[in-house]
């Protein structure tokens, strides 16, 4: 790293599966210990902190005010606004319950950055699926600010850390009509798919398993900005596609929904 500078992080979790934070953990170049001990300076997480209970609140609360203005702050997870956001209470205090929307809202307000990590807190995702009982939505429709989306179901490792590293070294990355760092999402899937020549050849797969273009099984890389065929995943060894399982559009705005279902043989 170039300067001894860290990014100071708080990690909000709301209302998604934790895959998100999982996924994170699978960085390569840089690895978790290196991003975790020179890259940021990661106040909070409920995942990630040894603190519980009220000392884990405490903290959140001093860090927020000592990092004012100065703090990026990572949602992952939906927020759930119906009924006062009762659906995703984030702590208890004498003083009554934080909600999800409660702590987001505050948090954002204080934030130089909000980051929302994942399709769930970037558009709402799998947990504003239909009927959405809880009504949630993505982080920027509570915030009367920017949110930089860095979408996808999970998020790639390399597409969130990519962009704290851009936020720390050169500042706010460029961002596409959905307010995604175009350096992850600029192209689809399709553009660099390794089934492209079927496709241009009107070569379809009769079935999963088969070598050709899966259109036919309801592949939905046309419409889907991401890197995946060349940055992959686990290491940057495979993805959906070479794994012969159409893209079903995760990191779309409008995922699950508009995907479902997700195989149409
Ligand atoms: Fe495009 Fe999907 Fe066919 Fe690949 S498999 S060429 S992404 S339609
Ligand atoms: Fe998601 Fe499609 Fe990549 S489903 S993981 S954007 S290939």
């Amino acid at each position: 790293h170039s300067n001894n500078r860290k990014l100071p992080v708080i990690w909000l979790e709301t209302s998604d599966s934790g895959d998100n934070n999982i996924a994170f953990m699978n960085t390569t170049y840089p690895y978790l210990h290196q991003v975790l001990t020179d890259m940021i300076d990661l106040l909070y997480s409920n995942t990630f902190m040894a603190a519980q209970g009220e000392d884990a609140l405490d903290l959140l609360f001093e860090s927020a005010e000592e990092f004012q203005g100065e703090f990026v702050l990572i949602v992952e997870g939906a927020i759930p606004t119906k009924d006062n956001g009762i659906y995703n209470i984030i702590a208890r205090t004498k003083n009554g319950n934080i909600t999800a929307l409660d702590a987001v809202t505050n948090l954002g307000g204080m934030a130089q950055y909000v980051v929302a990590a994942g399709t769930c807190a970037s558009f709402g995702g799998a947990s504003s699926a239909a009927p959405n009982t809880t009504g949630s939505v993505g982080v920027g429709s509570v915030l009367k600010r920017e949110v930089i989306n860095v979408s996808g179901c999970p998020v790639n490792p390399d597409w969130l850390v990519g962009t704290l590293a851009h936020l720390l070294m050169y500042g706010k990355p460029e961002l596409d009509e959905l307010d995604r760092p175009k350096l992850f999402y600029g192209n689809t899937v399709h553009r660099h798919c390794q089934r492209r020549s079927y496709f241009d050849k009107d070569d379809f797969a009769k079935k999963l398993g088969d070598v050709e273009c899966m259109f036919s099984q309801g592949c939905v890389g046309p419409r889907t900005g991401s890197d995946c065929p060349y940055r992959q995943w686990i290491n940057h060894v495979s993805w959906p596609v070479k794994v012969n399982t159409p893209c079903i559009g995760c990191t779309n705005q409008d995922f699950p929904d508009a995907s479902a279902p997700f195989f149409k043989p």
